[in-house]
């Protein structure tokens, strides 16, 4: 079987990710949303596992990620931490939960580190949220930005095709990306932005800078899991690599276990009591 597996089994921190991004070697980040995956995930020698509120879409199949609560997301959380031995356990604080006042974001950061016992958040944003950044960071709770496609603004955008294009969103972005990190951000996900932007805003941070649709000159890569193990046939953006066909796996495994049954051929005498 070919594939990356660390024999470092010590558990990932910020302070490890700073290393990583030191040293040049690049940081793994999947998704995962439930306790089997994520002892899959983990097993596998994944960095970092991030709740993301993409479990909206994925686990509740909404078009969007604004429906999904606070507490679903603890939920998620829970149930991935559970499963987790070495990765760093990210969880996504969902719309609605810190957008309001500092306070706000602070009790329910406060509530997804202790109800999930996660290791960090992410949030969505730059100049509009740094106070509740600073406020978050200052409880001592490790927090990742996320700029470029932030899903949680599509009404904003009204399409999810690439951000930062022209000159003024770009400046927008490096100056968001320097803010977080002087708030004190341990690390920052840039989505669906020209490679080039992205480069430079990773050589411009000493903070690790993950992307996703965002080019090879970051310090790390995310993506869905079930995107990049093709259990949705339909999503196929240009910067997604498809690993596995699950979705086939899955279909077929189904439909034989269907006929089966149908055909009186499951269980046998050997698969009873
Ligand atoms: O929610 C999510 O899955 C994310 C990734 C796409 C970065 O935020």
């Amino acid at each position: 079987m070919a594939g990356y597996i660390s024999d470092d089994t010590r558990k990932v921190t910020t302070h490890r990710l700073v290393e990583m991004k030191q040293r040049g070697e690049k940081i793994s980040m999947l998704t995962s949303y439930d306790y089997t995956m994520a002892q899959i995930v983990d097993g596998a020698g994944i960095d970092i596992i991030l709740v993301g509120d993409s479990a909206s879409n994925v686990m509740a199949g909404n078009v969007t990620t604004l429906p999904i609560t606070l507490d679903q997301m603890i939920y998620h959380g829970k149930s991935v931490v559970r499963g987790v031995k070495r990765a760093m356990v990210v969880v996504d604080m969902p719309f609605g939960s810190y957008q309001g006042n500092e306070y706000e974001g602070l009790a329910s950061a406060i509530r997804i580190m202790k109800e999930t016992h996660a290791d960090a958040l992410k949030m969505e944003g730059g100049e509009e949220i740094i106070g509740t950044v600073k406020r978050i960071i200052s409880a001592g709770i490790p927090v990742m930005g996320h700029l470029g496609l932030m899903p949680q603004s599509i009404n904003k955008y009204g399409t999810y095709t690439v951000r930062a294009k022209d000159e003024t969103e770009a400046q927008k972005l490096i100056q968001d990306a320097h803010l977080l990190e002087e708030a004190g951000c341990f690390g920052i996900v840039l989505e669906k932005i020209p490679a080039d932007l992205a480069t430079r805003v990773a050589s411009e941070l000493t903070i690790p800078v993950i992307g996703i649709g965002a080019g090879g000159g970051v310090d790390g890569q995310v993506l869905v899991a079930q995107d990049m193990l093709g259990m949705n046939n339909g999503f196929r953006p240009r910067f997604l690599r498809r690993y596995a066909d699950l979705h086939t796996v899955i279909t077929d495994a189904v439909s034989r276990y269907v006929s089966d049954i149908k055909n009186l051929d499951f269980p046998n005498d050997k698969e009873q009591y």
